[in-house]
């Protein structure tokens, strides 16, 4: 399994400039083009422009943003450690809802606070700076493939698979995280179809979850968000398969709160209401144990909403909506755990209820680790 299905390099740290470079996600199918920066700015508009996106990605853009402020300030250890507090929150807050961003922040924030009290030098400090953002990297690839290894057995031959977004490659690294479990069990010799959901507005299934499992020979059917509820009934699909932006385990009755690209609560809706009639379709969930969150509640996620033009406009620019007629853009939904069948992470599959379950992962995981 290793080896394959990872060609893609989404993002990585170029030591001979000191600098990041990232697939660009706005581009893909179209052009391969990769895109790199020195300057917090401009990263901080490739995260909001969503050239760098998903959940895992997303942590790996702040370990090696972290990383960045370090190597671009001139000055005492102090100075370093006053500038990745202040800069990186602004990196943290690039955006609101995957809490992996601040994860990764956090991450080499608190490797260069220790190497501070320590008594390291400046030089040592920002090494260590981008050696830990590696090492976020690293963690995350290999989480992929152990999400790969714990999910497959729910994957079955003869099987019809709904996906939502992009939770692959482009957006976790490795080889994805919902579809980490697809791709192991197809290595496996497992024949399945797949029913690849538009996810307008920006087409992050059309575009971008069909493009990878493609390349993988992996059988594609995209259909547009609106087609679900009537290919998932016709097609008799038997499972769901989302990632996470958020899973929440901190309150009991909220554990396993799944924020997810808008269109996933739909789904998963869909495939209770097929359950009920039924029909066993699953809602899987597939994300590593740096995307659960310990502290927030559904009080305090919030749900970023995103400009009108992304509905208003067609990617080639034309124009669909009326001019003067509102528009609603919110980027993620939430789904309670009573509408997920299983949540799969790097360290085994927790099911409903999920606060013991999840509370269990967190306590073994390297992920939340203090050192
Ligand atoms: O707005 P995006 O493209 O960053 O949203 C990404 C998703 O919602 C993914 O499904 C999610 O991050 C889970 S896995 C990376």
């Amino acid at each position: 399994m290793e080896g394959r299905f990872t060609s893609i390099v989404p993002i990585r740290w170029n030591d001979g400039r000191g600098e990041i470079v990232w697939l660009d996600n706005t581009q893909i199918p179209w052009k391969e083009l990769y895109n790199s920066t020195k300057d917090l700015d401009r990263l901080i508009k490739a995260i909001q422009a969503l050239e760098i996106r998903g959940a895992p990605i997303l942590g790996e853009a702040g370990a090696y943003g972290t990383a960045m402020i370090a190597n671009n300030t001139a000055g005492t250890p102090d100075q370093i450690l006053k500038n990745i507090d202040k800069m990186g929150k602004r990196l943290a807050e690039a955006r609101p809802t995957a809490v992996n961003l601040s994860w990764g922040v956090h991450k080499v924030q608190e490797a260069v606070k220790a190497a501070v009290e320590r008594g390291e030098s400046s030089d040592a400090i920002k090494e260590l700076a981008v050696s830990t953002a590696k090492r976020v990297q690293e963690d995350n690839i290999a989480a992929t493939h152990r999400i790969g290894e714990a999910g497959k057995h729910l994957v079955h031959d003869g099987d019809v698979l709904v996906t939502v977004c992009n939770a692959g490659t482009l957006a976790c690294d490795g080889i994805g995280t919902s579809t980490a479990p697809l791709r192991a069990a197809w290595a496996d010799g497992i024949r399945f179809k797949t029913l690849v959901a538009y996810t307008a507005p920006l087409y992050q299934g059309a575009r971008l979850t069909a493009w990878e499992l493609h390349k993988d020979g992996i059988p594609v059917n995209v259909i547009t968000d609106n087609m679900a509820g009537h290919l998932m009934h016709e097609e008799r699909a038997t499972a769901v398969w989302a990632g996470a932006d958020r899973i929440l385990c901190n309150k009991s009755d909220e554990s396993g709160t799944v924020y997810n690209k808008i269109g996933t609560y739909g789904l998963a809706l869909m495939a209770n209401s097929l359950r009920q009639e039924g029909t066993d379709v699953k809602m899987y969930v597939a994300a590593p144990t740096s995307t659960i969150d310990t502290k927030g509640t559904v009080a305090d996620v919030r749900i970023e909403q995103r400009k009108p033009y992304e509905v208003e406009y067609l990617f080639n620019g034309t124009r669909i909506v009326p001019e003067g007629v509102g528009v609603l853009n919110p980027a993620f939904d939430r789904t309670p755990p009573n509408l997920v069948s299983a949540i799969v992470t790097e360290l085994g599959v927790a099911e409903f209820p999920y606060d013991r379950s999840l509370k269990g992962f967190i306590e073994q995981s390297a992920m939340h680790a203090k050192k």
